[in-house]
């Protein structure tokens, strides 16, 4: 059994100065790309559900294939997180389920549209991080509107993310504000807006400084040494996938991801989780794509979903390697929740002290 807090994994990372991608998950196919990768690559790893993999797929039943990846992959500390909850009760049904860790998303409202503001933001997060810790799991919060920089939208593909536009203030996290965030609401990760969006359409061109905003996160972590800073919308969406997207029958205009030489040095700069989605879609469906367009006579699902899984787990791999991910799942002795809660409970979390060297 090795299911592990997204603090403890973070505080890991930290010391070794590494990354952690988090990969959402919504069926069986993406949960064994993900766990056969991390297995090759020796790789700790989080698993993340947004609100609509679980209605996707069904509570029980992602439960149920947590348990089961538990089971297959003894070997591998799995972390297994909120994406985005909107409200208290999504985050505390999620560590029901058994989730280590949660996202309270309090920079929209609960409508996951309109721009939430500070103090609303400070109230709902505190809530979830006084629950939470009570049980041992873990908090990641946000503070800024995740979105374009080139146009100030946030995502139309998934169904969280404002709707119009926004200025470039409220698109980048004040550093100062972040100080007194993660003061005032105990988080155990920060997730920051720098211009990444969730979906494949991020960039229009390769991203330089002025849309994707590394200087922010350098900013951050200067006033935050010590809190995890995530990255979300960062997928690097491959010219490859996009190239088998589009020979097969797709139709996926010109556009450009998170290129992940960013992300390494996001990673020398406090970043510690790494969100992707949109680059696990895009290879499988890619690839299940082309057997399609390939092999025409082709109706056993397995025959398109072995070779998905397999591009998929490429990616991981790709993710694994390029953030030091890789070999640090032997070196991690597991924290069990309920130990995280008296560690909470005393109140040597915070400030943000290495949850090992509290332990
Ligand atoms: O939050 C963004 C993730 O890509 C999840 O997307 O809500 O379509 O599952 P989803
Ligand atoms: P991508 O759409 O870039 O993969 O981002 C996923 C994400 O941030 C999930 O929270
Ligand atoms: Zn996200």
């Amino acid at each position: 059994m090795a299911r592990i807090t997204l603090r403890q994994l973070l505080d890991h990372a930290a010391e070794h100065s590494y990354g952690v991608p988090a990969f959402n998950i919504n069926n069986m196919e993406q949960g064994l790309a993900i766990l056969e990768a991390a297995k090759a690559t020796d790789s700790p790893v989080i698993i993340q559900a947004s609100r609509g993999a679980r209605t996707y797929a069904n509570d029980i039943m992602l439960a149920k294939m947590m348990e089961a990846l538990e089971l297959m992959y003894p070997q591998i500390p799995i972390c297994i997180h909120q994406d985005h909850g909107n409200n208290v009760a999504t985050c505390l049904s999620a560590i029901q389920s058994g989730f280590t860790s949660v996202m309270m998303d309090g920079s929209l409202k609960e409508d996951a549209k309109s721009p939430a503001d500070y103090d609303y933001n400070v109230r709902i997060t505190r809530q979830v991080s006084e629950l939470a810790h009570m049980v041992g799991a873990s908090v990641e919060g946000e503070l800024g509107c995740l979105g374009s920089l080139e146009t100030g939208h946030g995502e139309a593909e998934d169904g969280h993310g404002f709707e119009g536009k926004l200025d470039r203030s409220m698109l980048l996290t004040d550093p100062d504000e972040a100080l007194r965030f993660v003061a005032d609401t105990k988080v155990d990760a920060l997730a920051v807006a720098i211009g990444t969006s969730h979906g494949a359409y991020k960039f229009t061109r390769k991203p330089t400084g002025d849309v994707l905003a590394m200087n922010v996160i350098e900013a951050i972590h200067k006033k935050l040494p010590n809190t995890h800073i995530v990255m979300h919308g960062s997928s690097s969406v491959p010219e490859e996938w996009q190239a088998v997207f589009n020979a097969h029958g797709g139709k996926m205009r010109e556009t450009y991801g998170v290129p992940v030489e960013e992300i390494v040095r996001g990673i020398k700069m406090g970043v510690r989780k790494i969100n992707i989605d949109t680059d696990l879609r895009l290879a499988g469906t890619a690839e299940f794509r082309r057997i399609a367009a390939t092999s025409t006579s082709e109706f056993d699902p397995r025959k398109f979903l072995k070779p998905a899984m397999d591009a998929m787990a490429k990616v991981c791999r790709e993710r694994f390697d390029a953030f030091g991910t890789a070999g640090q799942a032997g070196k991690i002795k597991v924290i069990p929740m309920s130990e995280m809660a008296k560690l909470y409970a005393k109140g040597v979390l915070d400030p943000k002290i290495n949850v090992a060297k509290a332990a």
